[in-house]
């Protein structure tokens, strides 16, 4: 699906600057809104919409009358709870000071809660294969305003707009603590979050023999997958799969304990 850039209803100087830089960032092409609902350019131009807005971008797909844009999502209320029972972090192992990969950024919920347990002395990093949710969640984290005591933690997490297994490739061995991959599940189920605009847009690669050889290669400490309670991925690929009763997804953990 083609994507074009565009300003919110009312433009000014700042979001028509945005549109444009948006546009050539992204090799898109900017379109001036004049006044037209999402739903008319939606009609007219056949292709999802970027809004550049005052306080965000928002991403308006085809067929889509909800836009989606970055919000911290889940990673609000888990970062209210002690960190060390999030399941992630438990099943990690993540520390303070560590260097965390997540293969598959999404909305960033998770690379989040990772970054406020690795702190100002650790790393993380995400892989967003789709250049436009990339983008729209880098801008994200570099701009969002609310919930201030999140913002070092987004400001810290860099964005990689490329396909994890290609990143995994160009990296050293040991170069991270924890690779973490959360893929689209396969089986539909119930989103709270504002990403379910974002079904058809996102890649719905599945876990490989490669991505995983290569994350356990490059991984120190563990390897973590987030699934469906049905998904045989995890006894496919050698994880040990952690069981949270009355949950609709399980994490699965490679431990890899390399010292160095
Ligand atoms: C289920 S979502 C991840 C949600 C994320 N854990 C969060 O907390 O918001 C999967 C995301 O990973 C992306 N993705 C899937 N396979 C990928 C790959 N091989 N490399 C990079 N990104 C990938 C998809 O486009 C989608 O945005």
């Amino acid at each position: 699906m083609k994507t074009i850039v565009t300003t919110a209803y009312r433009p000014t100087d700042a979001t028509k600057l945005c549109a444009r830089e948006t546009a050539q960032l992204l090799g898109l092409q900017a379109v001036e809104r004049n006044k037209r609902p999402i739903y008319k350019l939606h009609e007219e131009l056949a292709a999802d919409v970027i809004v550049c807005k005052k306080e965000r971008l928002e991403l308006y797909p085809v067929g889509q009358s909800e836009p989606f844009f970055f919000h911290p999502n889940s990673a609000a209320f888990r970062s209210k709870r002690p960190l060390g029972n999030d399941p992630l972090i438990e099943v990690s192992g993540l520390e303070p000071g560590d260097a965390f990969l997540d293969c598959t950024l999404g909305m960033a919920s998770d690379a989040l809660i990772a970054s406020l347990v690795v702190g100002d002395t650790g790393r993380v990093v995400g892989c967003e294969s789709d250049p436009v949710i990339a983008h729209v969640i880098r801008e994200g984290l570099k701009n969002y305003e609310d919930m201030p005591k999140l913002h070092d933690s987004m400001r810290r997490i860099t964005v990689i707009p490329q396909n994890a297994v290609d990143y995994l490739n160009g990296l050293n061995d040991n170069s991270f603590d924890v690779v973490y991959m959360d893929p689209m599940f396969t089986e539909q189920i119930a989103e709270a979050s504002n990403f379910a605009p974002l079904r058809n847009n996102a890649d719905h690669g599945q876990l490989t023999e490669e991505w995983v050889e290569e994350a356990k290669r490059v991984a120190r400490k563990s390897v973590v997958l987030k699934a469906h309670f049905r998904s045989t991925d995890f006894e496919s690929f050698g994880f040990k799969r952690r069981v949270r009763p009355n949950t609709k997804f399980h994490f699965g953990v490679i431990q890899m304990n390399k010292t160095q």
